[in-house]
């Protein structure tokens, strides 16, 4: 059964990926993942407050020092400039695995941080995922204003590195689909779909605001599946599905959508590193019972384009299942 896939550009022996999340910090844990079935690691967000703190802080030191220590600096500062120990973790990643290794690059506007993607790139990773994880609280922001910063991160980061780059996307767009287009036009390599949002809640006994993590279900899915299902075929970047992956099952059904990876980061967080090897080995007896000799020839065969009730991705849907009488408790 041949199992291979294309993401980025990038030739994976499958389609499992490992989300960002902490499991990648650690260089014996991404060996594990690769030995139980990963075929591509994200390693868990750069942050551009990590970044910025750090230029400040080198901009600092820059105003404080005298003509004699200026003209040592500049190299200096081109060693130092970034958190180093992300870097590190790109070089000690690439040299302990053969799988690609995809840096997350993770801001909210266009600023100097950007520059970091270069010595991203410098590091070795095989791509970047930049994450915009922008939360427009400001109600004075126009939802055009936002979209726009979107693209202009993007443009930014394209600009700055050679290595494909994906975006890592929230649904909450007035037409997550144009949005979509529209960043495949600015030149995104791939899309990752979709960005969960960690709402805060509230503690009555304490009157404090809680800000726990929790992980993901299997019920989260259908939102990236929609998605999925009617972006298949309609953009040349790739189609990476993260949310909601708890078994093979949910890996079946993003591949029947048209994605061209799966990420998981929960189910490998709640059950263990090698969990990972159930879901590749899960995967592929559901392929097998399937007589699947290649991903090609079930990815998308259940999207939008292709199924016979389109429908089932549009109004109509909602209608026929708030009228439908079908509830699950
Ligand atoms: C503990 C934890 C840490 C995470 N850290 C990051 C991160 O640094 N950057 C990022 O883009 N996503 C991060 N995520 C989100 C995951 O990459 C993933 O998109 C999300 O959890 C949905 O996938 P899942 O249902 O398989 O967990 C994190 C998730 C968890 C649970």
């Amino acid at each position: 059964m041949d199992l291979t896939t294309r993401y980025l550009g990038l030739s994976l022996k499958n389609p499992l990926v490992v989300s960002a999340c902490p499991l990648g910090l650690d260089v014996g844990n991404i060996r594990k993942l690769e030995d139980n079935g990963a075929a591509a690691i994200v390693l868990p967000s750069i942050f551009q407050e990590d970044i910025e703190s750090e230029l400040e802080e080198i901009e600092h030191l820059v105003a404080l020092a005298d003509a004699e220590a200026l003209t040592y600096f500049p190299d200096h500062l081109a060693e130092n400039a970034g958190p180093k120990n992300y870097l590190e973790l790109i070089r000690k990643a690439r040299t302990a695995v053969d799988m690609p290794v995809i840096a997350s690059l993770n801001g909210t506007s266009r600023t100097g941080w950007i520059d970091y993607a270069k010595q991203i790139e410098q590091a070795g990773a095989s791509a970047i995922e930049l994450n915009v994880f922008f939360l427009p609280t400001d109600l004075t922001l126009s939802g055009a204003e936002v979209e726009a910063r979107h693209v202009e991160i993007l443009k930014a980061v394209k600009q700055t590195v050679s290595i494909p780059v994906a975006i890592k996307l929230s649904p909450y767009f007035s037409s997550p689909g144009t949005m979509v287009q529209t960043l495949d036009k600015a030149g995104a390599d791939g899309f990752v779909l979709f960005n969960r949002f960690y709402q805060p809640d509230i503690d009555l006994e304490n009157l404090t605001l809680v800000r726990d993590l929790k992980l993901s279900n299997r019920g989260e899915i259908r939102l990236p599946l929609l998605w999925i299902g009617a972006l298949y075929g309609k953009v040349k970047g790739s189609l990476a599905a993260t949310s909601g992956v708890q078994s093979a099952a949910e890996v079946i059904k993003y591949l029947f959508a048209g994605a061209d990876v799966v990420m998981t980061a929960s189910a490998l967080l709640r059950h263990g590193i090698d969990y990972m090897k159930a879901l590749h080995d899960g995967m592929v007896a559901d392929l097998a019972e399937r007589e699947v000799q290649s991903l090609s020839q079930l990815r998308g065969s259940m999207s939008r384009g292709k199924v016979a009730d389109q429908t089932a991705f549009d109004r109509v849907n909602y209608i026929r299942i708030l009228r439908g009488g079908k509830y699950v408790a």
